[in-house]
């Protein structure tokens, strides 16, 4: 039997120093591999990256609003800059007669005081939004936009959230629903009245607590999430609502976090985020990307804005007039997949280019070709349309703002408008 005394004989030493750097030299082929490997890897998500860049660019230029953005007209609210707002004019403008108006998020009424103001003929407006402050601040500004003393239009403000918009307007005059609205505006996201405000928990770039709600009465805050939550959900919000591909390592960090009494404000999370976002990753201000996106996630899950936006995006186009257009303007790509694909299932085209489902096709047809010649005789915003049984969508391709309005107004980059009109 070969005893350890055996094998120290100076043929075997050889025998096992030779097996040792055979052993080695593959150890540090594999090496080789996997450096050749991961460099591999980290090429191609590069190249995948550039490509992403390359499409967004091109998708871009298509898009982008080739309206003049009027700067001094609208540009200096002490408040709130409404975004891509001469666009908006240009789906409600002065010369199609808008009778009844409502502004889902009227924030601080940058784009509702300017409709108003271009609507002498307007008989019932109604602003509504979940944030106290916000509407006090817009309450303000309509008054003062309905100084027209020859003016009788009924404005009603509501502190309350647009997924309950069919009863509010029932509440309003119960004939509302029977005529229609003639024009409903979605202007999602936050204000800057919210963002500036570090007691609101929504600015990665200042502590505040984890609050994050939209709607100050709401029960559920960032941190319950954070602290409280299965493990699970939070990755999935990380996941799914922030896009973040760091998403498990966070997750981990988030519920070890809770061992040592758990996060409380957003300085905290920033720094577990920065903690998590390696050095290499997206450059050396990396982690304000990722922050970004889990701010987002969270914001997303306090106030469950996706659900909240498809159900109403449904019960906004029931409540519309024959002809009546519905205006949406988004701010991350999730958010604007819902309004695509919603308005594509509301006219009934599955897939996005596909052929309109036909049923009742002459008298169909007959409206859809009025809708096509009143548009196409005065509205240059409108470049390509996707027509379906209920209604057109006159945006086949969403509008982003112009380069100018994007220089002078940073955070209106994301911004996409879509429309809808119903037949
Ligand atoms: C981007 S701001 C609107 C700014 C406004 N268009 C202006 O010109 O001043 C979005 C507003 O929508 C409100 N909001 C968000 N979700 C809401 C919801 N589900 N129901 C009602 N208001 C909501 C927010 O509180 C915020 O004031």
């Amino acid at each position: 039997m070969a005893t350890a005394a055996s094998l120290s004989t100076p043929a075997s030493r050889i025998f096992s120093l030779s097996s040792l750097s055979l052993r080695l030299r593959g150890l540090t082929s594999a090496a080789h591999s996997l450096s050749r490997s991961t460099t591999t890897s980290k090429k191609k998500k590069q190249q995948q990256q550039k490509q992403k860049h390359r499409v967004a660019v091109k998708e871009k230029r298509r898009t982008r609003s080739d309206r003049e953005f009027d700067i001094n007209r609208y540009g200096d609210s002490a408040f709130h800059i409404p975004v891509l707002l001469g666009e908006v004019i240009d789906v409600f403008p002065p010369s199609k007669p808008l009778r009844r108006f409502v502004d889902c998020t009227v924030g601080a009424a940058g784009h509702s005081s300017a409709i108003i103001e271009g609507h002498p003929e307007m008989q019932v407006y109604v602003g509504l939004d979940v944030d106290p402050v916000a509407l006090d601040k817009a309450r303000a500004r309509i008054n003062s936009a309905l100084n027209d003393p020859s003016s009788t239009l009924k404005a009603y403000t509501f502190l309350e959230n647009f997924r309950y918009i069919k009863s509010l307007l029932t509440d309003v005059d119960e004939t509302l629903l029977d005529t229609g609205i003639d024009g409903i505006l979605m202007d999602l996201g936050m204000s800057s009245m919210q963002v500036n405000d570090p007691q609101r928990g929504f600015s990665v770039l200042a502590n505040g607590p984890l609050d994050m709600r939209m709607d100050p009465q709401a029960s559920l805050k960032a941190e319950d999430i954070l602290n409280s939550w299965p493990e699970t959900e939070v990755g999935r919000i990380l996941r799914d609502y922030g896009e973040e591909s760091n998403w498990y390592s966070l997750q981990n960090k988030i519920v070890k976090a809770r061992l040592q009494g758990g996060l409380h404000s957003t300085g905290e999370l920033v720094d577990l985020i920065k903690s998590a976002t390696p050095l290499s990753r997206e450059g050396r201000q990396g982690w304000i990307k990722t922050a970004t996106r889990v701010f987002q996630a969270l914001r997303i899950a306090v106030n469950d804005e996706l659900k909240t936006l498809e159900d109403s995006l449904y019960s906004c186009f029931d409540c519309l007039a024959p002809g009546g257009r519905l205006a949406v303007i988004s701010f991350h790509s999730l958010e604007d997949r819902i309004v695509k694909q919603t308005f594509l299932d509301i006219i009934n085209i599955k897939g996005g280019d596909g052929d309109a489902y036909m049923i009742e096709e002459r008298e169909r047809k007959q409206d859809l070709r009025k809708i096509r010649i009143d548009i196409d005789k005065d509205e240059m915003w409108v470049k390509q349309m996707l027509q379906g049984l209920r209604g057109t969508i006159l945006t086949k391709r969403p509008i982003t703002p112009s380069e100018e309005e994007e220089k002078l107004n940073t955070r209106c980059r994301s911004a996409k408008l879509r429309v809808i009109q119903k037949v």
